[in-house]
């Protein structure tokens, strides 16, 4: 029999968990309503239960009209879109997928630092453009390097776990873990400089707060001793791409993958200062959305609502 929750969900969620869903709930689902502020914030009141990605923008407008809102379901990790403050005060329960597309942004993370230490964007563009740059780009092994992990949190750890097994020495900054109890996890917390001087590859997995924003900036380019390669899949704003392009312009850095900007489309003010040949990779913010990560996601959020309105 069907509850008599209504359920907003207002960006994509896989097929199958969609259905289960409509088997219990009165469910409306628009995946292009993220766009449409307006018409959110007008129908939001009828709802008991939103489900979001990062696109729409839970802020305290839309929630002070969600007079029945009790639960926000999250198909994914950050919660920077969302008032949890609001929601704490207002007994609004925000529940994030944790740790459901952790394998997806860990692959990436080994994939990207493998293809960009080895330099295959700038092979590749110099073979299609038919220069045979075999022997004119150097490159080198993964083996032994030092990959520097700024967040240890579960993305953090999955990549220190996956990264370990392809040789690298793993370092990690987070003044919030005061021990790595997980003997599997061969890691080395070290100071946020330690990270900078010694590193060869800097993957950042921090959420986006007041503290961590702008975190990653010219002066921190600055002490990076060994041109590391620099991976983004957090949130855009915690690095500052200005600094970042001046740094790879200047050789601080050797390359970099960027899976998520300051401003979700890019706009051409940044890729306009993205040249064939540079060594980097761009992506749509795509690192944790793969078709496995994508049913465990919302599968997920799916039981996690059953179980809190039955
Ligand atoms: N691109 C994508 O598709 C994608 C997918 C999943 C997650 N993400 C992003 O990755 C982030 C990390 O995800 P997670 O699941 O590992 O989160 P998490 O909460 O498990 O880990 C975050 C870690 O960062 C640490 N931290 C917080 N502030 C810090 C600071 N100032 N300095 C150093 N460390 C600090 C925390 O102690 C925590 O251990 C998310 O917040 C989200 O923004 C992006």
């Amino acid at each position: 029999m069907k509850n008599n929750k209504k359920i907003l969900i207002s960006e994509f969620i896989n097929q199958n968990s969609l259905e289960n869903l409509n088997k219990k709930f009165d469910v409306k689902y628009d995946q292009k309503l993220c766009e449409n502020k307006i018409e959110l914030e007008t129908i939001i009141k009828d709802y008991d239960c939103l489900i979001v990605r990062n696109k729409t923008q839970v802020n305290s407008n839309m929630l002070k009209k969600a007079l029945k809102l009790k639960f926000i379901g999250r198909l994914g990790v950050g919660l920077d879109n969302i008032d949890i403050e609001y929601c704490k005060n207002n007994n609004i329960h925000v529940q994030p997928a944790t740790g459901m597309n952790a394998d997806s942004v860990a692959e990436y993370v080994v994939s990207s630092s493998m293809s960009l230490i080895k330099k295959i964007p700038m092979f590749h563009n110099g073979t299609i453009n038919g220069e045979w740059p075999r022997t004119t780009i150097k490159s080198i092994e993964i083996k032994q390097k030092y990959l520097g992990i700024i967040g240890f949190g579960t993305i953090g750890k999955k990549v220190a776990e996956y990264s370990s097994k392809n040789g690298l020495k793993i370092l990690a900054y987070d003044p919030y873990v005061k021990e790595i109890n997980n003997k599997e996890i061969d890691t080395k917390l070290s100071s946020l400089n330690e990270i900078y001087e010694k590193s060869d590859i800097i993957s950042i997995h921090l959420p986006l707060t007041d503290e961590t924003k702008n975190m990653i900036n010219k002066s921190s380019f600055a002490l990076m001793k060994n041109k590391p390669i620099i991976i983004n899949t957090s949130r855009g704003s915690i690095i500052n791409e200005i600094d970042l392009i001046e740094a790879y312009n200047k050789n601080n850095i050797s390359g970099f993958a960027l899976d998520v900007f300051e401003k979700e489309p890019i706009e051409s003010e940044f890729y306009n200062k993205i040249k064939p040949g540079m060594n980097c990779i761009l992506t749509p913010h795509i690192s944790g959305v793969t078709t496995e990560s994508n049913i465990r996601v919302s599968d997920f959020i799916v039981k996690k609502i059953t179980d809190f309105f039955n």
